[in-house]
């Protein structure tokens, strides 16, 4: 018996999990089950990945503290995961006090080590929001060639990657500002101390070759210091002893790994030295995406071994899924969610699919729509499914339920167990296509057999009640070694299966004989085309700032209200701003002696003609903003997802420009 530790890379708690997510909680899923059938003691953990500025950001734009939103999106990462029957032995979060403490510990490790270096280095800071801005955050005209609206780290319409300063026009995408270029110190992992560690373990059998070509390559390219420290305002843990400086989320996050096996140890009582001690002898695995190899087998091992603790057996990386040939798209309505596919389809339909494609390799898996209903249907329906539904009825009506006692071609029985050693060998390695074809080539067999026995006719033979109870019950063992194979990747089917058959599902079983059955109820529906369909045009709605209202912001007391001075104000003047592109220019009366200037972004809204003369609602104790265009003196309201979407408010007949709202 083995002892194995289990890990799937951590969501981030900003977002749904998808069915791209999905092709690496399945293709684990799938390898701790078997790993937990054939007798091993394997642990599967993993937990939301919860700190960062894009996590922070979210919260602060939907008025609601990190934690309260992080909570949210745990629980439905919990549901989605349940409902796909990713089996976790812990879910966890990397918000905890059992992440702090090893995120310490390896700090203090490292910087004990000699391999924490400070230096200063200039940024893009918003001078709005006073925070550094990471590049994802930074949008402008591409350098090389000139496109609009590209991210601070690289061009999507010419691929060309370079620093944020050298974006033209730079702005902030949190407040519009233009950032500007500010000096701090940050933290630095010398990573280059530890090459020859990391030439090592990577050459040792860790990695697949292709993960292994592309490591050598970094190699070559010579390994770069590691920035793991952040400036505040950042959600994280703060750095000991650097007060205003934060762990980077890429620091935390994998030590999330840790505190989750360590959550599960404390309430399982398991010896977690055991697993990740220096000295253990467990085997530690970890899945990921190709997106995310330089974090967990340069930096990741670094980090252990500055911290004292052991390296994993190996890393294991998949491709992205691609559906129908392409990237998952929003308006193509394949970037589909968990819970829009599970409010639609059958989630083992997605397992049996997604274990059929996936092989040990590091390529791209492509969820084909037509082919995954095709395969559905034709394997697990008309193949699997089969098998039983053409045995059972006459098990159940002509003999009370009860199988015969002794199995008319024990050969072939042994044929099918003997199988299980191939597909055995093909889960391990992870090559679940190949599995999947060898059981589904074991099911052929089976029918064939059937189809040879023709139990529909000797059925109608009074004197052939032994050869036709021999021959259903035939099928229905070979049915149940075959279910057997596919436990792993059908675990709900399998305990239907159990429930049907008053039987365990076993790996290699011995024959169930002379036991009596319960009556059948259909296993799987077949998929249809309308159902598909409805799942592409609900993705298509999903677009987040249409379909989902944001949910109500924390509570305030009176106080905290009544700090907003809200006003009535007559649009006097409306005018379009030259060079603005969403602005328009508004003269407010609020019953002062002056009027007051104010940018409102709803050009695509409202024409200014429409606009003059009549009364809304300001904010008139807004502190007054610099904006490239001149200085705005308030804020007016108005609801709505935006661009032409928008709606001012307007109080009833009567309403005087100046009046408060109270
Ligand atoms: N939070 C980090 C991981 C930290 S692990 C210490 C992260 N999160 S993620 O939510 O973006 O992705 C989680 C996993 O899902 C990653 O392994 C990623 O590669 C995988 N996938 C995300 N989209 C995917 C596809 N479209 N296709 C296949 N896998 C995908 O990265
Ligand atoms: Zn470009």
């Amino acid at each position: 018996m083995k002892k194995i530790l289990v890990t799937s890379a951590l969501p981030y708690a900003n977002g749904s999990i998808h069915i791209g997510h999905l092709v690496e909680y399945i293709q684990t899923d799938i390898w701790v089950r078997y790993q937990k059938m054939c007798g091993h003691e394997c642990y599967y953990v993993c937990a939301d990945d919860a700190h960062g500025t894009p996590i922070m950001l979210r919260a602060q734009k939907e008025g609601i503290s990190p934690e309260k939103m992080i909570a949210r999106f745990q629980t439905e990462h919990q549901a989605d995961f349940a409902d796909f029957s990713i089996g976790f032995d812990n879910y966890y979060s990397t918000h905890s006090s059992e992440t702090q403490h090893f995120s310490n510990l390896i700090y203090k490790g490292l910087k004990e080590g000699g391999y924490i270096e400070r230096r200063t280095i200039s940024q893009f800071y918003d001078p709005v929001e006073k925070m550094f801005l990471p590049d994802r955050f930074i949008r402008g005209e591409c350098p090389k060639c000139g496109a609009k609206d590209q991210y601070g780290d690289s061009c999507e319409e010419c691929s060309k990657t370079y620093n944020p300063t050298e974006l033209k026009n730079p702005i902030s995408a949190v407040s519009g500002a233009k950032p500007i270029e500010k000096e701090s110190d940050h933290l630095f992992v010398n990573l280059s101390n530890f090459e020859a560690m990391l030439r090592e373990w990577t050459g040792s059998g860790t990695l697949q070759p292709g993960v292994l070509h592309k490591l050598n390559e970094w190699f070559e390219t010579g390994l770069q210091a590691w920035d793991i420290s952040r400036d505040a305002p950042y959600f994280g843990f703060e750095i000991p002893d650097e007060p205003g400086k934060y762990f980077y989320v890429w620091l935390d996050a994998p030590i999330g790994y840790m505190a989750s096996f360590k959550n599960l140890c404390d309430k399982k009582g398991i010896d977690f030295d055991e697993f990740w001690g220096a000295e253990s002898q467990a085997e530690l695995y970890h899945f990921i995406g190709k997106d995310i190899v330089y974090f967990h087998t340069l930096f990741w091992p670094a980090m252990l071994t500055g911290g004292g603790f052991r390296k994993p057996t190996a890393v294991f990386v998949h491709g992205f899924l691609t559906v129908d040939g392409q990237k998952m798209s929003k308006t193509r309505g394949t970037f589909i969610n968990a819970r829009t596919y599970l409010n639609h389809l059958n989630p083992e339909y997605l397992r049996y699919y997604f274990a059929a494609k996936l092989g040990h390799g590091v390529e791209d898996a492509d969820l084909n729509l037509d082919d995954f209903l095709h395969r559905v249907n034709a394997d697990l329906v008309g193949k699997m499914v089969n098998i039983a539904s053409r045995c059972v009825g006459f098990i159940t009506k002509r003999f009370d339920g009860q199988l015969a006692s002794a199995l008319p071609d024990i050969a072939l029985y042994q044929e099918f167990i003997a199988s299980g050693r191939l597909i055995g060998d093909a889960y391990d390695s992870r090559d679940y296509n190949k599995a999947v074809r060898e059981i589904m080539a074991l099911a052929d067999q089976a029918n064939q057999y059937i189809n040879e026995h023709k139990p529909w006719v000797i059925a109608k033979q009074e004197e052939k009640a032994v050869e036709l109870q021999g021959v259903c019950s035939q099928g229905l063992n070979l049915f149940r070694v075959l279910m057997g194979y596919l436990a792993p990747i059908l675990p709900l089917m399998t305990k239907e299966v159990e429930a049907f058959l008053a039987a365990p599902i076993t790996w290699q079983p011995e024959p169930l004989l002379a036991q009596t059955i319960n009556p059948f109820k259909p296993l799987m529906k077949r998929v249809e085309k309308k159902q598909i369909d409805a799942m592409i045009e609900d993705s298509k709605e999903s677009i987040p700032s249409k379909s989902m209202p944001s949910p109500v912001a924390e509570t305030i007391n009176y106080d905290d209200f009544a700090k907003v001075d809200l006003r009535i104000a007559r649009i006097v003047k409306a005018e379009h701003v030259e060079g603005a592109q969403k602005l328009l220019r508004l003269t407010l009366d609020v019953g002062e002696e002056k009027t007051r200037n104010v940018f409102a972004g709803i050009k695509d809204a409202y024409a200014p003609e429409e606009l003059i003369n009549r009364l809304t609602v300001m904010v008139a104790n807004l502190a007054p903003r610099q904006m490239r265009f001149g200085v705005s003196e308030g804020m007016v309201l108005a609801a709505g997802p935006g661009k032409k979407d928008l709606f001012l408010l307007s109080p009833d007949d009567g309403a005087q420009p100046g009046m408060r709202l109270k």
